[in-house]
């Protein structure tokens, strides 16, 4: 049986295009069963309209406080019996809410060798601190920023001719096929039962 899967992304949305593709294809056992976008406009959210993926967006602008917009987002996920959480793109931390609600079934995707230059802008991190090569990591979401349990990782050389256009071509390149492949992983290595214990 596929799996349920949110994915949250902020922006362009590549990486939700690349997940949904391969999901067309088969290669991934799951199903989006929702985009969350906390950009209203964002390109995103057009990509998962005309693969009529239902999409929900909030401004956090408008809410109190992370947990009364993370509290109605999980209602939104329980109703649908999302079991994964990926982020691709999602530029906010997440909270206790969802945290503890999804323990270990957060996943995030980012643009470096972790634990090197997390946060914002990492591509032009690694350019600004001249290193020779940087990378993708993806790994689990806890409370910090970047700083779970790293899951899968691939290097990137960094060519003296690279600006951040053309590192980052490069490190999409390996992000799109990385990130679905190692969410198939995820998903067949886990047994149901306890993700639902
Ligand atoms: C990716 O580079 C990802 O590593 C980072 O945000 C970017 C999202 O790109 N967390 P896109 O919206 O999937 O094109």
């Amino acid at each position: 049986m596929k799996k349920k899967l949110a994915v949250f992304a902020s922006g362009t949305g590549s990486n939700f295009e690349f997940i949904a593709k391969e999901i067309t294809k088969g290669t991934v056992d799951g199903e989006i069963e929702i985009l969350v976008c906390d950009k209203p406009g964002a390109e995103v959210i057009e990509k998962a309209e005309s693969l009529s993926i239902p999409v929900w967006t909030f401004d956090a602008k408008l809410y109190p406080s992370k947990q009364s917009y993370e509290t109605e987002i999980l209602l939104k996920l329980r109703e649908i019996g999302v079991e994964w959480i990926i982020l691709a793109g999602y530029m906010r931390l997440v909270g206790p809410t969802l945290l503890s609600a999804f323990e270990n079934r957060i996943v995030n995707i980012h643009p470096s060798l972790l634990p090197a230059f997390p946060g914002k802008d990492a591509i032009g991190q690694a350019l600004d601190a001249g290193v020779k090569l940087t990378g993708v990591t993806i790994h689990f979401v806890d409370a910090g920023m970047d700083t779970g349990k790293i899951i899968e990782q691939e290097a990137v050389r960094i060519e003296s001719q690279d600006d951040r256009l053309t590192l980052q071509k490069r490190i999409q390149a390996i992000e799109h096929e990385l990130f679905p492949k190692t969410i198939q992983a995820l998903l067949t290595s886990i047994p149901r039962e306890e993700i639902n214990s």
